[in-house]
């Protein structure tokens, strides 16, 4: 260093040169040097990539918000980019009148924008038994969190006239190849929640996300969002569909399966500094990570760095948002010693996170779905960080 250092000393090329021109890229894209920084898919979580999942990087995403083009996937038969014009909305079953929408009828509508979390029913499913996975991209990443844009439900289902006493069910259909189906209660559509929604960060959703229309259904797992949307119908009893009576229905110690388990409760995950990462020198590290909650706002998070004996409050960004993605922040000084990372969310009904010790008594392992336990990120003397389980 005593030479100075040359990144500062000498002007580097792109200060002597004429930049690119405007529109180079007419849709921008990340820098190159954030190249790594993608969905990935597991490698032989699925037999075939088109019904499989591409997780979302949460250790380098910052705020609340996950860029569209880093939303994870999860398709059932692959994705489809529909033509908007071809694309209908039919409304049936429990109403006055049938009716059909365009894309164009469902635009003119009065709309609203909601920042909602997404996470998939299955998240963190491989961890049920033991650690499975290095990151926190495959252990978390089927989880993002958008502005969404639409018209609440409730108003297309007034114009055709529901029979809300009798109707006290919705079915939701996808067009795609796997005609995804879900059973949904009217209260969360009489709430006003329940969007069917076109916009996603601003502009149409991507067709990765169900482009153009998609069902959102804030704090509900993620199965319930159904893609490329094309008939609701309304009826007085759930449907059990093969969605919901074979898959997403969790496995419990007496061999029973709990079925329309669909809420996510309450739960965080510290995503910096997290699996697979290395802190370079002891000192000074800012702890950040996720804490969301099906069931409203986060009202606190808690953060340990000695495996659970120690607990200090975290900082909770603004805006914390009713089933929406929460940052926490937290100082913290590593002394170069052995360490563990722990985050335990609390919601607005009070709801605690569990421990996988707490979890497992209820649960059991055999399940896929609703792992909301606390995660632990271990750390090493060489600044390793890697992923355990602690009861
Ligand atoms: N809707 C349709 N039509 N087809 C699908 O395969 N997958 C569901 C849901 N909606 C699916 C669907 C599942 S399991 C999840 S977790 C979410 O969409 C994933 O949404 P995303 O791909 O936008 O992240």
């Amino acid at each position: 260093q005593s030479a100075g250092d040359p990144a500062i000393l000498e002007l580097p090329p792109w200060s002597k040169m004429l930049g690119k021109p405007v529109a180079a890229n007419p849709y921008g894209m990340p820098s190159m040097y954030e190249k790594n920084l993608v969905r990935r898919e597991s490698p032989g979580l699925t037999r075939v990539s088109g019904s499989s999942v591409a997780f979302t990087p949460l250790q380098g995403l910052f705020g609340i918000i996950t860029p569209s083009g880093l939303h994870f996937e999860r398709h059932h038969q692959g994705w489809v980019d529909v033509d908007p014009n071809k694309h209908r909305l039919m409304i049936n079953g429990l109403v006055k009148t049938n009716a059909v929408f365009t894309m164009d009828d469902i635009m003119r509508l009065p709309s609203v924008s909601r920042i909602h979390f997404i996470e998939c029913g299955a998240n963190t499913g491989m961890e049920w038994g033991n650690v499975a996975v290095p990151t926190v991209q495959y252990s978390h990443g089927m989880l993002s969190c958008s502005e969404f844009t639409g018209v609440p439900l409730k108003a297309i289902l007034d114009m055709c006239g529901a029979d809300y006493k009798k109707g006290r069910f919705i079915l939701a259909e996808g067009a795609d190849g796997s005609s995804m189906t879900r059973t949904i209660p009217m209260e969360m559509v009489e709430s006003g929640e329940v969007l069917v929604a076109y916009g996603m960060n601003g502009e149409m959703l991507r067709p990765e996300n169900g482009y153009p229309l998609r069902l959102v259904v804030p704090g509900v797992q993620g199965v319930s969002w159904v893609k490329w949307l094309r008939r609701i119908e309304v009826g007085d009893k759930p449907w059990a569909t093969k969605d919901e009576a074979v898959h997403y229905i969790d496995l419990m110690p007496d061999g029973l399966h709990r079925q329309y388990s669909s809420i996510q409760e309450c739960k965080s995950v510290i995503t910096t500094p997290s699996g697979g990462q290395l802190l370079l020198d002891k000192g000074f590290y800012n702890v950040s990570g996720l804490a969301w909650s099906g069931r409203g706002k986060i009202t606190r998070v808690d953060v340990s760095t000695d495996g659970g004996v120690n607990w200090r409050t975290a900082r909770l960004e603004t805006p914390v948002l009713s089933k929406a993605l929460t940052r926490f922040n937290i100082d913290w000084v590593w002394d170069g010693k052995p360490a563990i990372l722990q985050s335990r969310a609390v919601d607005e009904t009070g709801y605690v996170q569990p421990s996988y010790g707490q979890l497992r008594a209820v649960r059991g392992t055999k399940s896929i779905y609703h792992n909301n336990a606390i995660q632990s990120w271990k750390v090493v003397e060489s600044g390793e960080v890697s992923n355990v389980q602690v009861l």
